[in-house]
């Protein structure tokens, strides 16, 4: 075995999203343009090369893998990837798991589970189908909440995140939290952060931050902060009356990169060692140099030899500054 990873700042970098396409079959408009200008697919990891890359960075001290996108569960064959990744659970890998959107959960939940996922994240912001067609700007709301059912009865942990949108979904703060309570799932709560092409504008309008978000539910229920974490940026707290657990990702008003233990790669192979910062590295070249993985680790290493201290993302200011023209379907989230 070789040294574990540890960046400049003496963290430990135990946890690696994987985006593994930059398509979806929704278009959220926090995360994505309507009209998305998607990758050719020549330019897109293979599913062999992502086996090797991740496989590179389990031998490289990586415990915890998260698939993201786009929607992970479009990608053609996607299932082999994650058969192929159940190997190294156990051996150097605790957790394999994902990030979705729900649409097609009800066609992979059981495999899913076959391949060792005890538990997904699934982007719900709301309730209400109109605003959930408005928000993915066509998705449709029963089908999600089909997928959501179908991975509870495969027997998945569902935690729903939902970002906190001002003026589109604040006056459904209690509606969410109590399905949330009647399902059985744990929620989420994540702050807007300025990705993408929206006009600095509408941002600002629907940023709604989560201390504000916090103090209602404090109004109505008695909140007791937990210390346990995920391995994830979330801080949670239980809600004593109901016994749930709500999670708060809160980038803006309380920055957690001090303990940050991620980095990312995309569909693409680059290495992005910040969600918000623009530094990042090719892995795509040295996986396809060599089928040996002397280059790639030594690609790795040095990258994360660079991993800045957090991101410039600041709502403080009049207007948003720290903006970031990627979008977060490319990275992920
Ligand atoms: P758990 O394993 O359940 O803790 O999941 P997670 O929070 O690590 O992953 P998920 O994909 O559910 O991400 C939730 C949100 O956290 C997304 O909006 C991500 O963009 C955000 N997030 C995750 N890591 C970072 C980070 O390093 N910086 C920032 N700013 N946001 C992050
Ligand atoms: N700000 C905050 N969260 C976002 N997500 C997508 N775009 C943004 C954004 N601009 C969330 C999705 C998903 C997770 C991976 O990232 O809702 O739950
Ligand atoms: Fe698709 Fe998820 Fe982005 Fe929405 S947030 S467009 S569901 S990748």
């Amino acid at each position: 075995a070789s040294a574990p990873l540890i960046d400049p700042f003496a963290r430990p970098i135990t946890y690696l999203r994987v985006s593994v396409t930059d398509r979806c079959d929704f278009r959220c408009v926090y995360c994505m343009a309507e009209h998305m200008q998607f990758l050719p697919k020549a330019e897109l990891l293979t599913l062999e090369e992502l086996n090797r890359l991740c496989s590179a960075f389990v031998g490289l001290g990586v415990r915890k893998l998260r698939i993201t996108g786009g929607e992970p569960l479009v990608r053609r064959g996607i299932m082999q990837f994650f058969r192929g990744m159940s190997r190294h659970l156990g051996k150097g890998l605790d957790e394999l798991t994902l990030t979705t959107n729900g649409s097609q959960l009800g066609r992979f939940a059981s495999e899913l589970v076959d391949c060792g996922v005890r538990r997904v994240n699934v982007s719900l912001d709301t309730l209400d189908a109109d605003k959930f067609a408005a928000i993915t700007r066509w998705g449709r709301l029963p089908q999600v909440l089909d997928g959501i059912r179908a991975a509870q009865a495969a027997g998945l942990r569902v935690k729903i995140n939902a970002v906190a949108l001002k003026g589109v979904n604040d006056d459904e703060l209690f509606d969410l939290v109590r399905w949330c309570a009647d399902e059985g799932h744990d929620l989420t709560f994540i702050e807007v952060m300025p990705m993408g092409d929206l006009g600095n504008e509408d941002r600002l309008d629907q940023y709604w931050p989560l201390s504000d978000l916090r103090a209602r539910l404090a109004e109505r229920f008695t909140l007791t902060e937990l210390a346990e974490r995920t391995g994830g940026p979330a801080r949670y707290v239980r809600l004593n009356e109901t016994g749930q657990k709500i999670g708060f990702i809160t980038p803006l008003t309380h920055n957690f990169c001090e303990s940050c233990n991620r980095v990312r790669v995309t569909c693409t192979g680059e290495l992005f060692m910040c969600l918000g910062q623009e530094d990042n590295a090719d892995l795509r070249a040295p996986l396809r140099a060599s089928p040996d993985d002397t280059l790639l680790r030594q690609t790795i290493r040095d990258a994360i030899a660079r991993k800045p201290k957090g991101h410039d993302f600041d709502y403080s200011r009049q207007s948003v500054t720290g903006q970031m023209t990627r979008h977060m379907s490319h990275t992920g989230g």
